[in-house]
């Protein structure tokens, strides 16, 4: 019997500032993503900025449904985008964002754990830790190694 510990770790940094050009350009992509999220019903609108391989740039946003659990999250519609457009492009960040209607977010906005399960699936796929850079409307930004940092003890194709 042995203890492990693979909890997520990462870079806090104190606000978007500090970032390097390259990540605050993501960032960036991703707060311009949010203005064209479809969120009439909860009011959260959430962008995702994918830095592919070739450095193009793909975003994606959330968008909702009268019969809600038939909306999807910015991060898949992202990363569905690109893996049906460019199946063969590495991925090598993904920056996440959020603006709500009911507060000013000043805690960054990590990616639900359905988006984290999906996005795994395709950094697994391309060998490649893609890294992930999340915050909220303003303040602090996380930057994690990887999607599986940020999902200690997951599921995938290994095991069917
Ligand atoms: N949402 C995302 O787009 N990404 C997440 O990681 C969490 C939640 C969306 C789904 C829904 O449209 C709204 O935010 C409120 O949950």
């Amino acid at each position: 019997m042995k203890e492990i510990n693979i909890g997520a770790s990462g870079i806090v940094y104190e606000d978007i500032n500090e970032l390097s050009v390259v990540d605050r350009n993501l960032i960036e992509a991703a707060i311009e993503a949010t203005k064209t999220a479809y969120a009439p019903y909860s009011g959260f609108k959430v962008g995702a900025a994918l830095l592919m391989e070739d450095d193009s740039i793909i975003t994606g946003n959330n968008q909702e449904n009268a019969a809600y659990p038939s909306g999807m999250c910015a991060e898949r519609v992202a990363i569905w985008k690109a893996g049906s457009s460019f199946p063969n492009k590495k991925i090598k960040k993904i920056a996440i964002t959020a603006v709500s209607s009911n507060k000013q977010l000043d805690k960054p906005v990590g990616p639900c754990g359905a988006c984290r399960q999906t996005m795994l699936e395709y950094e697994i796929n391309q060998d490649k830790d893609v890294e992930v850079i999340f915050m909220g409307e303003v303040g602090k930004v996380v930057k994690a190694n990887s999607i599986a940092s940020l999902l200690p003890f997951s599921f995938d194709s290994s095991y069917l």
